[in-house]
């Protein structure tokens, strides 16, 4: 891969994504970075690193996954790292708990949104990316899962279906797309001290703790720091989950 790698990050505005970003800059990467309603935060980041740029999306369109694609691919002359990291946790926001309602809770639109979001659009974002990559000699794909669809932890169904859809998805993208030299893996963290998991209540903390075996919360940057290595220096690795939770 090029020294200045050209680095697509979806969700860069969030916790982890920024993490991400600081890591990939740190390693040389020039970025495109995207955020969805926190434009401040984004453009801050963006101007801190010494090549970034944010850029918007949404994930519930097809059509502005493929306009952003398009415009950061154009911006940075090719991409070859894409880091998915991008995603919902609450759908449900009238059920008792919003942040784990029960399946009686979960509507339609809810589990809709939250499939389309965190799963129907990795796959139209890979698609797009990766017909830039093949053009290019190759690149690694990134995407973010949750332990919440590797193994049975208390989650919300729809949450662990979006995420559980990943699994699947970057193991079949992997076989399509390895003759093309594109590797396409997972980073499934446990609960991280910051971003989606501030929305779990202290009950449900201390229970996930309890089995942690390293009995504490992840750090952005030691889970930025694995999806980093992958977007950056991978080059055999591919169609693998790699779980980041401290033997949860
Ligand atoms: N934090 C944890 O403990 C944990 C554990 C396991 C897995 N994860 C996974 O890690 C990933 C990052 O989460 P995080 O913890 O960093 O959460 P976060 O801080 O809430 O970040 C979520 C990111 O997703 C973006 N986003 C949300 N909806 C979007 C939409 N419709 N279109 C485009 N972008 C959208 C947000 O953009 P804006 O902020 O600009 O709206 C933000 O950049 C997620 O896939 C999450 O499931 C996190």
């Amino acid at each position: 891969m090029a020294d200045a790698a050209r680095c697509l990050v979806f969700g860069g505005s969030g916790a982890l994504g920024g993490a991400v970003c600081e890591a990939l800059a740190a390693d040389g990467a020039r970025l495109v970075l995207t955020y969805h309603a926190r434009e401040a935060a984004a453009r801050a980041l963006a101007k801190r690193l010494p090549d970034a740029a944010a850029a918007p999306v949404d994930l519930a369109s097809v059509a502005s996954i493929d306009a952003a694609v398009d415009a950061a691919a154009a911006h940075l002359g090719g991409i070859d790292a894409f880091v998915q990291c991008a995603g919902v946790a609450v759908t449900s926001a009238g059920a008792r708990r919003p942040s784990h309602p029960s399946i009686a809770e979960v509507d339609e639109r809810g589990w809709d949104t939250m499939l389309d979001v965190n799963a129907k659009s990795t796959f139209f974002a890979v698609r797009r990316v990766t017909a830039v990559m093949r053009g290019h000699g190759g690149g690694n794909v990134v995407v973010v899962g949750s332990i919440d669809g590797v193994k049975p932890v208390p989650a919300p169904v729809h949450y662990a279906a979006s995420k559980g859809a990943l699994g699947g998805m970057i193991a079949a993208l992997a076989k399509e797309l390895g003759p093309d030299n594109v590797r396409v893996n997972m980073v499934a963290p446990g609960i991280m001290e910051d971003g989606i998991s501030r929305v779990l209540d202290d009950a449900l903390m201390k229970e996930y703790l309890k089995h942690c075996g390293l009995r504490r919360l992840g750090r952005l940057g030691e889970v930025a720091s694995v999806i980093a290595w992958l977007a950056r220096h991978n080059t055999y690795v591919t169609g693998r989950t790699i779980l980041v939770d401290g033997a949860l």
